[in-house]
This record gives C-alpha cells, sequence and structure tokens, in this order.
C-alpha cells in the first residue's frame, strides 16, 4: 500500500525491510544455535534429577562430563522429589543471587565449612536457613584397624579436623587410643578385617544404618586414601536437593557392569548397571537412601551383595541403578588412586571433591600440587593441598615475613 502512494520511498523501505529481515534471520539464527544442545538432551540426561540453580557464582567449576542442564535451563518445570515449582520462591535463579550479594553468600559459605575467618562477614538476618551446611553431611571413612596409624592419622590431622562432628570412621578393631581421642568418632563395625566382598559389604551395611539414624541430609563414602575438599562437596551438592533421587560419583568402568542376579528358584538373569567406584568416594541423597531401605538397611545390604556375588560399591550401584532405576550422575570430581592422579591440572586441583594417592605398588601417584612441603615431607600431598585451603593451620608452613602479606 505504502508503494502505491509513496512510489519514491519504496527503494529506501525495501532496503530498510530487508536489513531489519537480516538482522532478525541472525538472531534467529544464533538462538537456534544456542538452543541445539538443549534440544538434543541424551537418553542419560533426560532422567538425571535438575541440579538446583546455583547459589554462588564462584571460581568453582563443577564439571559434570554428562552436561547437567545448566541453572538457567531449569527454571521452570517442576521438582520430582518435591512436587514444588522450581520457578517458584527460592528456586528463582535470578532471586537468590540478587538476594545474596556474593560477600553476603562468601561470608554464610566460609562459615558453614569452617574456612578462617576473615573471608566475609555473616550479615544479620537468616536469609541462608535453607543452605546446606557441612553438618548436613554424613561422612563415612571406610578404614581397617592395620591402617589407623599409616592411614587415618594423616586423615584426622588434615579434612577431618574440619568436619569433626559429622565424619565417622568404620573399623574392624577395637582402638581404645582413638575412641578417646577428642573429635575422633570411630565405630568398631565387628565386621572381619579381612577385604573380601562379605567384610566390605558388612561395613557398608552399618555405614547405611548409621546415616539413616543421624538424620543428616546426604551420606557420602569414602576410603581411607581419600582427602574430602569440604568447601568442594558442599559445592557440590548445594545444587541438588536432598529430597531428589541423587546418587554422585565416578563410575570406574567406562562402560555398565553385567551381573548375574540370582532370582528366587528360576536360575540367574544378566542384569546391567552403572556403578560409583567406592574407592573415589560417592554421595547419595537421603530420599534415595530412604528409598535403598529394602535392599540395604539391617543386614540385608548383606544379602543383597549376596544375591549378585559383587563387592559394596557394586551393590550400591545394583540397589540404585537396577532396582530402583535412578541413574548414577558422572561429576568426575572424585578421584581414587586407579587412575593417574599426576594428570589432573594442578590449578583445578583445589576444586575436586576428593583426591587419592597411589598405594605401595604405586608410590609417586600422587598430585602434582606444589606448596609448602617437599615430596619427601608429604608423600601424599595431601598436607600441601590442606595448607592450601587452610593456611591458617598451625602446622602450616608461615608465609616468610619478607614476603607479600
Ligand atoms: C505450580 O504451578 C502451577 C501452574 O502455574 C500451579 O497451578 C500450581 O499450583 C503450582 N504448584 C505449586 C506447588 O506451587
Ligand atoms: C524471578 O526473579 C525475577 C528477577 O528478580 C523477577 O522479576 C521474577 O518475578 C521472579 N519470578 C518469580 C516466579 O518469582
Ligand atoms: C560391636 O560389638 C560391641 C561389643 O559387643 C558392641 O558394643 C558394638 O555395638 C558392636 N558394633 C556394632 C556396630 O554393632
Amino acid at each position: 500500500m505504502r508503494r502505491l502512494h509513496r512510489p519514491a520511498r519504496m527503494h529506501i523501505a525495501s532496503v530498510g525491510v530487508s536489513k531489519v529481515g537480516f538482522l532478525f534471520s541472525l538472531v534467529l539464527c544464533g538462538l537456534l544455535l544456542l538452543l541445539i544442545p538443549a534440544l538434543q538432551p541424551t537418553a542419560r540426561q533426560v532422567d538425571l534429577p535438575r541440579p538446583r540453580p546455583r547459589v554462588k557464582t564462584s571460581a568453582y567449576t563443577l564439571q559434570h562430563n554428562r552436561g547437567l542442564p545448566a541453572a538457567s535451563d531449569s527454571a521452570g518445570g517442576t521438582d520430582r522429589a518435591t512436587g514444588l515449582n522450581i520457578s517458584s520462591g527460592r528456586s528463582n535463579g535470578t532471586v537468590e543471587t540478587e538476594r545474596f550479594g556474593t560477600d553476603d553468600y562468601r561470608g554464610t559459605y566460609s562459615d558453614a565449612v569452617s574456612v578462617p575467618e576473615g573471608r566475609g562477614q555473616i550479615l544479620p538476618g537468616s536469609r541462608s536457613r535453607d543452605l546446606l551446611q557441612l553438618k548436613d553431611i554424613f561422612i563415612a571413612v571406610k578404614t581397617t584397624r592395620k591402617y589407623h596409624k599409616s592411614r587415618l592419622e594423616l586423615l584426622i590431622q588434615t579434612w577431618i579436623s574440619q568436619a569433626k562432628e559429622q565424619t565417622y570412621l568404620f573399623s574392624d578393631g577395637e582402638d581404645k587410643e582413638l575412641q578417646m581421642r577428642k573429635g575422633v568418632n570411630i565405630i568398631n563395625t565387628n565386621c572381619s578385617a579381612a577385604h573380601t566382598r562379605q567384610a566390605l559389604c558388612c561395613k557398608m551395611s552399618v555405614e547405611y544404618d548409621k546415616f539413616i539414624e543421624s538424620q543428616k541430609k546426604w551420606f557420602c563414602h569414602v576410603d581411607d586414601d581419600n582427602y574430602v575438599i569440604l568447601p568442594s562437596l558442599l559445592q557440590l551438592l548445594s545444587s541438588y536437593h536432598h529430597s531428589q533421587d541423587v546418587y554422585l560419583g565416578r563410575p570406574s568402568l567406562d562402560h555398565p557392569i553385567e551381573a548375574a542376579e540370582r532370582v528366587k528358584s528360576n536360575g540367574l538373569v544378566s542384569v546391567k548397571f552403572w556403578f560409583a567406584t567406592g574407592g573415589a568416594g560417592f554421595c547419595i541423597s537421603r530420599g534415595l537412601a530412604l528409598k535403598m531401605s529394602p535392599w540395604a538397611s539391617l543386614g540385608n545390604f548383606i544379602s543383597t551383595a549376596e544375591k549378585i556375588r559383587l563387592p559394596d560399591d557394586c551393590t550400591v550401584g545394583y540397589i540404585i541403578e537396577a532396582l530402583l532405576e535412578v541413574k548414577l550422575i558422572d561429576t568426575h570430581l572424585f578421584h581414587s588412586h586407579l587412575e593417574n592422579l599426576q594428570k589432573l591440572p594442578t590449578d583445578n586441583v583445589l576444586e575436586q571433591v576428593t583426591l587419592s594417592y597411589g598405594g605401595y605398588e604405586n608410590r609417586w601417584n600422587v598430585v602434582g600440587i606444589v606448596g609448602g612441603f617437599s615430596l619427601v615431607e608429604d608423600p601424599t600431598r595431601f598436607k600441601t593441598v590442606h595448607c592450601l585451603l587452610y593456611p591458617a593451620t598451625d602446622w602450616c608452613p608461615k608465609p616468610k615475613p619478607h614476603n607479600k602479606k
């Protein structure tokens, strides 16, 4: 119509329109490109619980290698476990970051993990009421009598000192000295000290029961050669809700394990599932742990393990993946002595959740982190890691006076 009345402007107008059209299509293409990954979730991603919106904008990068949806993707929809609208209340991703200025949050955060003071201040009011705190996590350390001196001492001196109340050592022998020690919770499981399937499952069974009894929100299991980086653990678990079905860890194989399941009188049935390797540590939400009860509580764990004749960590995977049909979330932030720990980039070491070190057969399989202690003084590198995390610790090397700060 315009054209008829104002022929002189026709050329200009159509140029304008095509410019706008061109810009519009550029924007559209950009949007489409951004949407492609979101439109093609892999089969495994579909069933994963959505992490809660990130509360903290921090330097930590969580490396979920199956590419969980980012916080913004989870706006809208319903939390499977709680039935709450994700777009409502505190789950509004934008609200949270606005309510907590970075400093405000860092204050509460460092308080929760008892990082030495001076990193921020807790502001008045109870905005942090429903933030996950270290005291909400139950940490089970599996050990055995013969490692009380050689392995446990190092853990008690380092990371356990920062999480005394919620860390429990599950062993298989009396140790009066450790029992008397202040700030050490040691439980004699009365399980056999042999490194057999039955003995390992016996300990896991006791760990499970103690966790259920504790009323805590998260169960994390580690071995006595793991260093737990508490701030990273808290950060990782904060992205989920404890009432969701969450099973976090590192698969030890690159394929699901296949086991023969004994079925009553019908003989054996093949079953395939993923499991998180116990040597790297794993965590289970309370919601999921409660669902495991028929197969895990009060000694049932041992009979479940007998059904598939596999060790403790595989049995956990069997109950969760095969029986409850909840998928393992593979985080790659957990590390066992079976990997090449030298390969971990040094500037990412403190962002991991668990670390480990090589056994006697491989003495130098340690994280390549440099700090106050030499390899001779600190062959596992745990003291060095600890002093980087908590420099105010009394036994950590103090910076020389002429150094800056
Ligand atoms: C969730 O949102 C829907 C639609 O907006 C609403 O009908 C429902 O009541 C909400 N549920 C909760 C728990 O807020
Ligand atoms: C989410 O936060 C934004 C920004 O503060 C606000 O405009 C919006 O109304 C909030 N949505 C809900 C559902 O609370
Ligand atoms: C192990 O045995 C002792 C002595 O009988 C008992 O007091 C303790 O409760 C047992 N531990 C567990 C975890 O059952």
